[in-house]
């Protein structure tokens, strides 16, 4: 095991905050857990690091970081309707998505171009233009560090929510997600209900509708509205969006007709944070080198040089205008070390 000390995280964020990691190593065997599990030289606080391009790197970071490297996708099994595929989590999202789709393998197409690693995809639940990747994951392999064992956790163990599983709630930093079995259909369901891909499809001039033509739609709005991270520095939606009492959001249609919504439960609204962000005036500011993005205000960037404090004190002035406005608390959806 090559154990590094007091590096930089730069090139391990997509936010591009340079920081450093008192220790580090780069896992490339799932075996390698638990040798760092019983070395007692090592901290005991561990971070699994995966793409980086769901945190906000704070300040610098303590314990030993784990970036993980596991790489191989196998069929684990599969029948006249569907492929059970067994990826290993530090493999990168969009790769899985290009080889299921080059399969024909469906169930994922609509995920396409998310940045990050396989095994960041149940932390958080994925999600993007109508799918979520709960919809695909049958288990989730993780290595336990009090448990010192790997355990299984099927899809309801998950408690799969938005933005949200059991990975972010009781077993936030005890599991490192080694693998995830995701199960995929041979013949597929399309999901062209969310406005934008339809308009897309219809100016791709699509003569029949195909996973590929879902994915390649997705890749061409993603790649329009959200800043690629080589470029600009982000994490992508910085917030969820909000979920609002129906009493609250006809309050709030009295003064702004338009605001936009998507039903979420029976007593409760969904808004785009990025409209809210947008009407308190947020939408392409910038202050030194941190900024709203200006094509999606849900987006924080660092146009360069921005440390963590600023980003984390920008968001705190984003929530602080929403709420007195609209009376809504934002959330942060990135994970903040
Ligand atoms: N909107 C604005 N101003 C903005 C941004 C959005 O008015 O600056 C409005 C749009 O006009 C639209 C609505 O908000 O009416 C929704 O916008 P969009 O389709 O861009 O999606 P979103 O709700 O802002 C969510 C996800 C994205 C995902 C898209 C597409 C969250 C936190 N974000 O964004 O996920 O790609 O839907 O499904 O749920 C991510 O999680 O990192 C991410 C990019």
């Amino acid at each position: 095991m090559q154990l590094q000390q007091n590096i930089s995280l730069k090139p391990f964020n997509t936010f591009g905050i340079d920081v450093s990691a008192e220790y580090f190593v780069e896992l490339e065997h799932a075996a390698m857990l638990e040798e760092i599990a019983n070395d007692a030289a090592l901290p005991k606080q561990v971070h699994a690091l995966g793409g980086g391009s769901n945190i906000l790197l704070s300040k610098a970071v303590s314990g030993l970081v784990v970036h993980n490297k596991l790489k191989g996708i196998v069929i684990e099994k599969e029948d006249s309707e569907h492929v059970w595929l067994r990826v290993e989590a530090g493999e990168i999202w969009h790769k899985l998505v290009m080889y299921a789709i080059s399969n024909g393998w469906a169930g994922i197409e609509n995920l396409a171009l998310i940045p990050g690693t396989v095994g960041a995809a149940p932390i958080q639940n994925i999600g993007a233009y109508g799918v979520e990747a709960k919809e695909t994951i049958e288990s989730v392999t993780g290595w336990h560090w009090e448990e010192r064992a790997f355990i299984d956790y099927t899809n309801a163990d998950c408690n799969f929510g938005y933005r949200d599983s059991i990975f972010k709630g009781r077993l936030k930093d005890k599991i490192f997600i080694s693998s995830v079995i995701f199960k995929l259909n041979k013949k597929p369901t399309f999901h062209t209900a969310y406005g934008p891909i339809q308009h897309e499809l219809e100016r791709m001039n699509i003569a029949e509708l195909s996973i590929k033509a879902i994915a390649d739609a997705v890749i061409a709005i993603r790649s329009s509205k959200l800043p690629d991270p080589k470029k600009i520095g982000n994490a992508g939606s910085f917030f969820k969006n909000p979920a609002i009492s129906t009493e609250h959001f006809e309050m709030l249609q009295t003064n702004y007709p338009g605001i936009p919504c998507y039903p979420f439960s029976e007593t409760m609204m969904k808004v785009p944070a990025g409209w809210l962000i947008e009407q308190c005036g947020w939408k392409g500011y910038r202050k030194g080198d941190t900024g709203v993005h200006e094509k999606q205000a849900l987006v924080i960037v660092n146009y360069g040089k921005a440390s963590g404090e600023e980003i984390w004190a920008l968001s705190g002035e984003i929530m602080q205008s929403v709420k007195e406005r609209f009376g809504i608390n934002l959330e942060r959806e990135v994970q903040v070390w």
